[in-house]
């Protein structure tokens, strides 16, 4: 009886020293084969420009990573991820001990201002590079919503530009403006469009004619409306909008603190280029935009495929 007890009491502690060991031993083996596991297939896209060409470029990642079941790797120092809400997906965080990006299938765009529907239709779960500007809002409509939220402004810079706004509509400077005015937004691109070369290839600017009716459009509109402007060409600016009592020239602000500046308009009046692009789609009121935006039958005619609408968001409104 008192060796059965015994032979018992060593079975039962074999049995508990089994089960350790096989616990210890399966929890390091799960650790190992989730380090060992292969990383994920990426998408990576060959970022160039500035804050509104990022964007694009951005969501385009977004989207194609979303719908292929990719990783999206965007570079260490992001530039939209200082203003965005955008997750810090490096290929440093995958713990891989080089660029996922290189020699892994490419495609290039057909067109940097079109839709390019080839795109949209590579391998699902397959690394995947792609070249481009990707510039139309087709790339990624269905996913509007999360952009929109990705494409937030982060707390420092929306509430400076709040607090901009707040100090532009306290001020007497605008007697035409009571607190019910209507704020348009506007932003006047020139910069390297002034120049010689990029207009023999096509892209062009409006001239103070085209602001001055566009502002005419909406003080035809509305009883009240103050302008807020931002632009890369502030002497050109105050020259083409002189005269007129109701309006705000932004000065000072970084690009991303005149994107948020204008997103809290009500309304938006556009150049060309896609920061005003951005501009226009953030603060989704009416949006004015210059309808010669290629010159027909110039090579940046081609970029576009000859056909604006995959570039200009639904409902916007042509304006000479
Ligand atoms: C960003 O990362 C968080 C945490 O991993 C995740 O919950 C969220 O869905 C991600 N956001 C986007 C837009 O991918
Ligand atoms: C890419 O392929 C080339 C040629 O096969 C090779 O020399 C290079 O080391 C590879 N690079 C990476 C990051 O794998
Ligand atoms: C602004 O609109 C409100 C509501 O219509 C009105 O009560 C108020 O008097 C208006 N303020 C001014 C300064 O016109
Ligand atoms: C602006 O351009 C339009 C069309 O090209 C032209 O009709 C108009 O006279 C120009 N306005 C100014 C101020 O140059
Ligand atoms: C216009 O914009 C201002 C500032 O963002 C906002 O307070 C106001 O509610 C907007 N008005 C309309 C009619 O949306």
């Amino acid at each position: 009886m008192r060796n059965l007890t015994r032979y018992l009491i060593k079975l039962g502690l074999f049995l508990v020293a089994v089960l350790l060991v096989s616990h210890l031993f399966a929890c390091k083996y799960s650790g190992e084969r989730h380090t060992k596991q292969p990383p994920p297939a990426v998408a990576c896209v060959g970022f160039r420009g500035r804050l509104g060409n990022l964007m694009f470029q951005f969501a385009f990642l977004y989207s194609v990573s979303q719908n292929r079941g990719l990783y999206p790797v965007i570079p260490e120092n992001f530039q939209p991820s200082e203003p965005f809400r955008i997750n810090k997906t490096t290929w440093h965080l995958l713990g891989v001990n080089k660029s996922p990006c290189e020699n892994i299938t490419s495609y290039t765009e057909r067109w940097p201002c079109s839709f390019d529907e080839k795109l949209m239709d590579t391998p699902i779960l397959q690394s995947a590079k792609f070249n481009g500007y990707f510039q139309s809002w087709k790339y990624w409509i269905q996913y509007e919503n999360n952009l929109r939220e990705i494409f937030q402004f982060q707390d420092t810079i929306a509430q400076r530009a709040d607090k901009q706004l707040r100090d532009i509509l306290s001020t007497q400077d605008f007697p035409c403006c009571s607190e019910n005015a209507t704020i348009v937004g506007i932003h006047v691109r020139r910069g390297d469009y002034t120049s010689k070369t990029v207009n023999e290839y096509g892209q062009i600017t409006p001239n103070a004619s085209y602001y001055q009716n566009a502002m005419d459009y909406f003080e035809k509109l509305y009883p009240q409306v103050l302008f807020i402007v931002a632009s890369d060409d502030l002497k050109w600016t105050k020259i083409a909008l002189k005269g007129r009592k109701n309006v705000h020239i932004s000065l000072g602000n970084f690009g991303p603190e005149d994107m948020a500046l204008l997103s809290l308009t009500n309304h938006t009046i556009m150049s060309v280029g896609t920061f005003g692009w951005w501009v226009a789609w953030m603060t989704r009121g009416i949006t004015l935009y210059y309808k010669p935006i290629f010159a027909p039958g110039s090579q940046y005619s081609k970029d576009f495929n000859n056909d604006p609408s995959s570039f200009i968001y639904p409902g916007w409104i042509p304006m000479v």
